[in-house]
């Protein structure tokens, strides 16, 4: 089948200091893939290694190969905007646009992207809201703020806002961790739902959501303080949580350290 992402040799530095080193992956289209590893070891950073937005931080550089479709991101003249138009994001705290509406936190990559037809407008918003379980919610105070909705909401509004332009990847970074434990299992189901349409990427500290909702794991770990972290392997997830291949891993998910 052919590989959605096909990561290469990438190593991530913050400056001098080297974030994590030789990272090697592929990731299947329409599958949920789940970062884990103790604090520290470089999940987030790669993540954003993903999407072009780590070299965003001062110093940040990247070497290495990410391919999206066969398509090289790092590649000459590859505009690291479309990129992210591609490669979606929800962070770990729910940020959506506090001076916006509900329906404009939805239609603003729209109109970023030069859409100004209302009726295109209202069918995405609909359409979006819809795909990340939240429409019932609002559609009667679509302009009301969206800063005025539960952590929950919030959290499934930047999803909605997210998926809104199509991206082919939506990368997640411990999306659950701001959110109460209903929240967490309604954004649980949702994944299950978006992997119908879109690649998914995880960041959880969570070992039981990361077995839920994945279906690939791989586990990162670092040797040391300031060491780089790596990837330690990868595979399905009921494997990972079964009978993984490595001793750290199988250390780390049963709890003896992180
Ligand atoms: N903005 C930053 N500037 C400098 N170093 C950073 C920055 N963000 C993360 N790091 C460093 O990169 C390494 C990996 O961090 P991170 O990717 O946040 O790990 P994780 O998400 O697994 O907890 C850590 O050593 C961390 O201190
Ligand atoms: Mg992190």
């Amino acid at each position: 089948m052919a590989k959605r992402i096909d990561v290469s040799g990438l190593t991530a530095y913050y400056g001098a200091h080297k974030a994590i080193e030789d990272i090697s992956m592929t990731i299947e289209p329409r599958s949920v893939t789940a970062f884990i590893g103790p604090s520290g070891c470089g999940k987030s950073t790669f993540l954003r290694t993903l999407n072009r937005m780590h070299e965003v931080t001062p110093g940040g550089r990247v070497e290495g190969k990410v391919l999206l479709d066969a398509e090289d991101l790092y590649g000459a003249g590859v505009d690291p905007v479309s990129v992210r138009r591609e490669v979606g994001m929800v962070f770990q705290r729910p940020n959506p646009f506090p001076t916006m509406s509900i329906f404009d936190n939805v239609a603003a990559g729209l109109r970023l992207n030069g859409v100004t037809k209302k009726s295109e407008l209202n069918d995405v918003v609909e359409k979006s809201l819809k795909g990340a379980n939240l429409w019932n919610e609002v559609k009667d105070r679509l302009n009301k703020p969206g800063a005025g909705l539960s952590g929950g909401q919030q959290q499934r509004l930047c999803i909605a806002r997210a998926i809104a332009v199509e991206p082919k990847v939506l990368l997640m970074d411990e999306p659950c961790s701001a959110l109460d434990p209903i929240s967490t299992l309604a954004i649980e189901d949702l994944i299950g739902e978006l992997k119908e349409r879109f690649t998914i990427v995880i960041v959880t500290h969570n070992m039981q959501q990361a077995a839920r909702v994945s279906d690939r794991t791989a586990f990162f770990n670092l040797a040391g303080v300031g060491q780089p972290g790596r990837l330690i392997e990868i595979d399905d997830t009921e494997r990972i949580f079964s009978n993984p291949s490595v001793q750290a891993t199988e250390d780390y998910i049963s709890g003896r350290f992180g």
